[in-house]
């Protein structure tokens, strides 16, 4: 817990920010305070007005029920269907030869669908789930590659009132039997296989025997990406391109109520069972159109790219939802940035003219490590906007994001959020707000955030605290799918009424918030605390070091030992003497108390599939503990031989 006394003051002294960029200003959705004014002078008037830019069925007779906290209800009675707002309206609005959505395989082909030819799969797709017995409140669980079918089905669910599981295509077939046995899904949408740096990697086959665990399974329907071979199994799978063909073309959109479950997204908590988040339809349909509308600065001609995958909150709110009930044409890729060459993404943003990319820091990061020659090879003179999300983004990854993808032209937005808050929640506003690099900045219009101290009380400028927030938004989960217990405990027990964001964060004397990380990654050595990220930070910000993860070994003295694991940038050697000039390196960016007892080099650091870096692992690596689960790793090869490193020593 934070402690004043440890004297945790940061400042941004050395801060320069950025102006948004006239041109950019003056052809923005929001170029000054006004959206701020309006909502700070209600913030409930301010949702109901956003709200009121959507398609309802029936108007809410009420914005808010916050008398059953946490258990909060928006747009009481008001009914509404998130597909019809996403695809219907735009097409009777005379947007209807408007490319929609734009897919790209790994293999170099491509598919496009208007916005009326992707109402009308959405609509056969409806009638599929429909003729198979799928109803209002039914779970629906997707585990699929990133293909246009993805969406499509999603969208599906939405128009009957089905509730869609989308599970990330890399997790393994264990991970979605979990899923699946925790959501109860009738059906499972899946593909015979996936496409991986030109190999296929076979995902119904391999689900198999998992599937076999599933009772609730009543049907699986195949997509046929890749040509992997699988067994049938008789009266229970069934072909996509089968059903489709068999089926109507319209789909009357189903009435739901605002309060009603629109999907459920599984997310790693501190325990092993996965929990899941549970978003409703119209608070959630809400905040990811107006968000989407100001940090994306939607404009008519926009080509918006964000690099997640659907089985994300990220592919959700900022591939699916966001983009379509804007009428924006969404780009989706179904490979990764590295394959065939490092410079594919750089080759679809010059290809495809996309002119807002939204991508992770882990991802940009890579970026440099590859070198700016490679992107510098491209023409990305499209781009007008850049997005960061996931975890915080490093000045330096910042800087180099700004200078070699957006040519110093485009402003960055870092965006602050969660898969349990929907929306993003922290961000700058890019025709308005300066930027300070690594530093989120203020909250959305409507949101009430804060950093508090243990006792709930704000902090004063400069001091560590915990991110919280304190008034409900639109799109704030509702529950943990049937764990109202584990709902209540892990995000508002901390602080009665308020919401727990599980990260830390200090907020600047301009009101600038800086996330730290989460909280639970927070290290005390000898009584005083120092977020993983921040010593993470200072490495990376070293011309030698690629990408850095820092855990705390347990020490007997000092409570935790920092140790780090480093990549190095393609050239450089690691030996002896790096760990003495990174070690002091820490030193001068944070203090002496921050500087690392341990060094390692490693070629790569473990990561999840979603790109997230498995301290859990290397603190067991560290402690010589038994390794945990190791099966969501991207590459399972790099524990292995950090082990044996480390075992060197
Ligand atoms: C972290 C992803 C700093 C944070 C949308 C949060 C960030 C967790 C940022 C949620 C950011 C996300 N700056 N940290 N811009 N964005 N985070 O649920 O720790 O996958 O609590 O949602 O990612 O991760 P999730």
């Amino acid at each position: 817990m934070t402690d004043s006394n440890h004297g945790d003051i940061f400042n941004d002294d050395h801060v320069k920010p950025f102006m948004p960029p006239d041109e950019f200003k003056n052809n923005s959705q929001v170029n000054d305070d006004s959206l701020y004014r309006e909502a700070q002078k209600d913030r409930y008037a301010f949702w109901n007005r956003m709200a009121d830019g959507l398609d309802w069925i029936q108007k809410w007779d009420k914005l808010i029920d916050d008398g059953t906290s946490p258990y909060f209800k928006w747009f009481i009675n008001g009914k509404l269907n998130v597909s019809a707002n996403c695809l219907d309206r735009h097409v009777e609005n005379g947007l209807g030869n408007k490319k929609a959505l734009v897919f790209e395989g790994e293999q170099g082909d491509s598919v496009e669908f208007t916005y009326t030819e992707l109402l009308k799969e959405v609509c056969k797709f409806s009638n599929v789930l429909k003729n198979l017995g799928v109803n209002k409140g039914d779970a629906v669980t997707i585990w699929m590659p990133m293909v246009p079918e993805a969406i499509i089905a999603m969208l599906a669910c939405t128009r009957i009132g089905a509730i869609h599981s989308v599970v990330f295509g890399g997790f393994s077939p264990e991970a979605l039997k979990d899923r699946i046995l925790d959501s109860k899904s009738k059906i499972l949408v899946t593909a015979d296989g996936a496409f991986r740096r030109g190999k296929t990697i076979p995902m119904l086959d391999s689900a198999r025997e998992e599937l076999e665990k599933c009772p609730s399974i009543e049907k699986v329907i195949i997509i046929e990406r890749t040509g992997t071979p699988y067994n049938k199994k008789d009266n229970r799978d069934l072909l996509y391109s089968e059903l489709i063909a068999e089926v109507g073309e319209n789909f009357a959109p189903v009435a739901m109520d605002a309060e009603d479950p629109l999907f459920i997204l599984y997310s790693s908590g501190t325990t092993g069972k996965p929990k899941g988040i549970l978003h409703t339809t119209g608070g959630y349909l809400v905040g990811v159109n107006a968000t989407f509308r100001y940090v994306f600065d939607h404009r008519e001609d926009d080509i918006f790219w964000c690099t997640a995958d659907v089985g994300w909150i990220t592919g959700h709110s900022y591939i699916v939802y966001g983009p379509l009930s804007n009428g924006t044409t969404t780009f989706i890729y179904e490979g990764t940035p590295d394959y065939p060459a490092r410079d594919r993404f750089w080759e679809l943003i010059e290809k495809y003219k996309i002119t807002v990319f939204y991508t992770a820091p882990t991802a940009i990061r890579s970026f440099m490590r590859w070198g700016s020659h490679i992107p510098a090879g491209r023409d990305l003179s499209s781009l007008r906007l850049l997005g960061s999300v996931g975890e915080p983004i490093n000045p330096e990854a910042w800087l180099w994001y700004h200078e070699h993808i957006g040519k110093g032209r485009c402003p960055i937005v870092d965006t602050w959020w969660q898969t349990e808050t929907g929306m993003i929640m922290i961000t700058p506003l890019p025709g308005v707000t300066p930027l300070k690099p690594g530093s989120a900045t203020k909250p959305f219009p409507g949101i009430d955030a804060d950093v508090v101290d243990d006792r709930g009380n704000s902090t004063e400028p400069g001091q560590r605290g915990f991110l919280v927030i304190k008034s409900p938004w639109p799109a704030m989960l509702r529950t943990l799918f049937e764990d109202q217990e584990r709902y209540e405990v892990t995000y508002w027990k901390q602080y009665p009424g308020i919401y727990f964001t599980g990260d830390g964060a200090w907020k600047d004397k301009d009101g600038y918030f800086w996330i730290m990380g989460r909280v639970d990654d927070v290290l005390n050595v000898s009584g005083h605390r120092i977020g993983t990220m921040e010593v993470e930070s200072a490495l990376v910000d070293h011309p030698s070091v690629a990408e850095a993860a820092v855990i705390g070994k347990v020490h007997e003295i000092k409570g935790h030992a920092i140790t780090a694991f480093v990549t190095l940038k393609e050239g450089v050697e690691g030996n002896d003497e790096l760990v003495k000039e990174l070690k002091s390196h820490v030193g001068k960016r944070i203090g002496a108390i921050a500087r690392p007892e341990d060094i390692f080099f490693t070629y790569e650091l473990p990561k999840t599939r979603s790109g997230k870096i498995m301290r859990r692992l290397l603190r067991d690596i560290a402690e010589k503990r038994e390794l945990g689960d190791v099966t969501t790793l991207m590459d399972p090869q790099v524990v292995a031989s950090i082990k044996d490193k480390y075992g060197e020593k």
